[in-house]
C-alpha cells in the first residue's frame, strides 16, 4: 500500500465548508449538513473588530455541538498579524482536528507553528493544514510540502486560495481559470509529492449552479481530493463530483478479487478481461474501494 493510504485511510474531504466564526446561525447549520469538513474561519470571514467575540463564539459552539463525522478545522490569522499568536492559543483549547494556517509562504512559516504546538502540549494527533495563496506560496510549495515528512511534522493538507492569488497577481476570473490552471497543478504536484491531500479553491458565485458544476469537475479531473465551499448548497454538488463513480468501484473489486486468486499470488502482473493490470492498480483500486465504503458508511448515518 502507499503512504498516502497508511497515513489517512480514506478519510473523506470533498466537501470542505467554510463558516465565519461569528456568524451563530451558520454554525448552528452545521449539525444538518452533509459535509467531510468544516472550516471555522477566524481570519478572513471576520472582520478585524470582532476578532475576539469570533474566537468565544466558536468556543462555546464547538463546546457543545460537534459531529463525529465531520472533520473540524480552526482556521486562525497569520503570525505574522496582531491576531494570529491569540488565535492559535484559542484554537488549540478548542480541540480541534486540524488548524488551517493561512497565506504560507515558507517552511519556517509551518515549522514555527509546529514549534508553538510542541511548547504547548498539543496532542500529535492534531494536524496543521497550509493555504497557498500568495505568489512566495506557490513558488515555494514544494519545500513547504517536505516539512509534512520532518520528524513531528504536522502538514497534511494543502489548499490553494485564489482570491488572494488573483488579488496578488492581477490574473482575473476567467472561464475554465485559465492562467490559473498552472500554479493549481504545481500546488497540486508539490502536495502529491510528500503524500498530502489538497482541496481545490472556493467558487464564490453561489447562485451559479452550472458554473459551480464545471468547476468541481475540471478540480476532480486535475486531481483534487474535494473542494472549498462557501454556502451550504454548494455541499450536495461537491460530494457527488468528488465521490465515487460505481462503474469506476466495481471494476476495483474485480482488480482486488483477481489478485487475490493463488494463481495470481506472486504475479507483479496480470491479464484482466484483455487490460494490462499491475500490483499499482491494485494500490489505487484499494484506495477507491475504501473511499467508497466511507462513503456509503457515512451515508448511512446521515
Ligand atoms: N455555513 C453554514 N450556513 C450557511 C453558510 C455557511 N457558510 N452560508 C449561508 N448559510 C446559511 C445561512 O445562515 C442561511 O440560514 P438561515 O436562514 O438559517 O440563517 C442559509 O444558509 C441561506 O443563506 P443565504 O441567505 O443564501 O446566504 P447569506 O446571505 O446568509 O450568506 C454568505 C452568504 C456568502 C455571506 C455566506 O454564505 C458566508 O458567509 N459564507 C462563508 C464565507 C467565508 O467563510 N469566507 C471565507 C473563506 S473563503
Ligand atoms: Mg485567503
Amino acid at each position: 500500500m502507499n503512504s498516502s493510504l497508511d497515513r489517512h485511510p480514506a478519510r473523506l474531504r470533498r466537501s470542505v465548508l467554510c463558516v465565519p466564526a461569528d456568524n451563530v446561525r451558520a454554525l448552528a447549520k452545521v449539525a444538518s449538513l452533509s459535509c467531510d469538513a468544516v472550516i471555522y474561519d477566524l481570519e478572513d470571514a471576520v472582520s478585524y473588530d470582532n476578532k475576539a467575540a469570533a474566537r468565544k463564539t466558536l468556543a462555546d459552539h464547538l463546546a457543545k455541538a460537534r459531529r463525529g463525522d465531520i472533520e473540524v478545522i480552526v482556521r486562525i490569522n497569520s503570525l505574522k498579524t496582531p491576531f494570529g499568536e491569540k488565535d492559535l492559543l484559542a484554537a488549540l483549547a478548542m480541540a480541534p482536528d486540524v488548524i488551517l494556517l493561512p497565506k504560507v509562504e515558507s517552511p519556517q512559516d509551518i515549522q514555527s507553528v509546529v514549534d508553538f504546538l510542541s511548547e504547548n502540549d498539543a496532542l500529535d494527533s492534531l494536524r496543521l493544514w497550509a493555504m497557498i495563496e500568495t505568489p512566495r506560496g506557490v513558488l515555494n510549495a514544494a519545500a513547504i510540502a517536505e516539512t509534512g515528512r520532518t520528524r513531528g511534522g504536522r502538514l497534511d493538507c494543502f489548499v490553494p486560495g485564489l482570491n488572494d492569488l488573483r488579488k496578488e497577481t492581477g490574473v482575473p476570473s476567467l472561464p475554465g481559470r485559465v492562467y490559473l490552471v498552472p500554479w493549481l497543478m504545481q500546488v497540486l504536484l508539490a502536495a502529491r509529492s510528500c503524500g498530502l491531500d489538497v482541496i481545490d479553491a472556493v467558487f464564490n458565485d453561489f447562485h451559479d449552479d452550472a458554473g459551480f458544476a464545471a468547476e468541481c469537475a475540471q478540480g476532480r479531473d486535475m486531481g483534487f481530493d474535494g473542494k472549498m465551499l462557501i454556502h451550504p448548497v454548494q455541499i450536495g454538488p461537491a460530494n457527488r463530483h468528488f465521490g465515487v463513480d460505481d462503474n469506476a468501484v466495481t471494476e476495483a473489486r474485480s482488480i482486488i478479487d483477481a489478485f487475490a486468486l493463488a494463481e495470481n499470488a506472486d504475479k507483479a502482473v496480470i491479464n484482466l478481461n484483455g487490460q494490462m493490470v499491475e500490483r499499482l492498480h491494485l494500490e489505487q483500486a484499494l484506495k477507491l474501494v475504501a473511499k467508497a465504503d466511507a462513503i456509503h458508511k457515512k451515508g448511512k448515518k446521515s
